[in-house]
């Protein structure tokens, strides 16, 4: 009989491993057809990223596809309140894990959502980016349409199109909308 319970708890330990790797593995294509694959800027990349964003107290700050979480909360940290969009739910939930246990939950937040179906909020005042080459050009128009000209936009790795920045620090740059 104890046989049978211990047999019954591996399998359930089985299926709730094998539904979050589906969930995670469907997510993940997802997102590189949507926008980009999952791959962390490394934190020397967004300390530079917040660096020359010369962030102030009370900037809003909105990070399109924000991985692990770890940009929005280094910005909270530094007082500002910031938002990540994020199409993969289990990302989501370990970014607010972690923005729980660095004591930013009301500073940090967020959003299980697709950026091409989520109106951007107009008080944005700064951007970041790490999308594929191919979608900056929509991304750019979108960000256009939806947020104040003048708002700062720092992307990582990969150009805007036809917009020449305002500043550069290797592959980091900033422009405005
Ligand atoms: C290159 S990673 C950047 C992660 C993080 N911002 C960083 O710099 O470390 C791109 C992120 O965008 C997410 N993503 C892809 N398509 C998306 C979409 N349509 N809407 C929201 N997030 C998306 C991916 O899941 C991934 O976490």
């Amino acid at each position: 009989m104890s046989n049978l319970w211990y047999v019954s708890f591996l399998e359930v330990g089985l299926i709730v491993f094998l539904s979050v790797m589906g969930v995670y593995a469907l997510f993940s294509l997802i997102a590189i057809i949507s926008f980009a694959p999952y791959v962390h800027s490394g934190k020397k990349k967004i300390l530079t990223m917040l660096d020359i964003a010369n962030l102030a107290a009370g900037d809003r700050i909105l990070d399109l596809g924000s991985g692990n979480g770890d940009l929005c909360i280094l910005a909270a940290q530094r007082g500002t309140r910031s938002l990540g969009l994020e199409i993969n739910p289990l990302l989501v939930l370990w970014s607010r894990l972690k923005a729980k246990r660095r004591k930013v939950t009301g500073k940090a937040s967020f959003v299980q959502a697709d950026i091409w179906h989520y109106q951007f909020p107009n008080e944005t005042s700064v951007v970041f980016v790490y999308g594929m080459p191919e979608k900056m050009d929509p991304l750019w128009k979108k960000m256009r349409t939806e947020l104040r000209p003048g708002t700062v936009v720092v992307s990582h790795a990969f150009r805007f199109p036809q917009v020449t920045p305002e500043k550069e620090e290797g592959n980091v740059r900033l422009y405005r909308l």
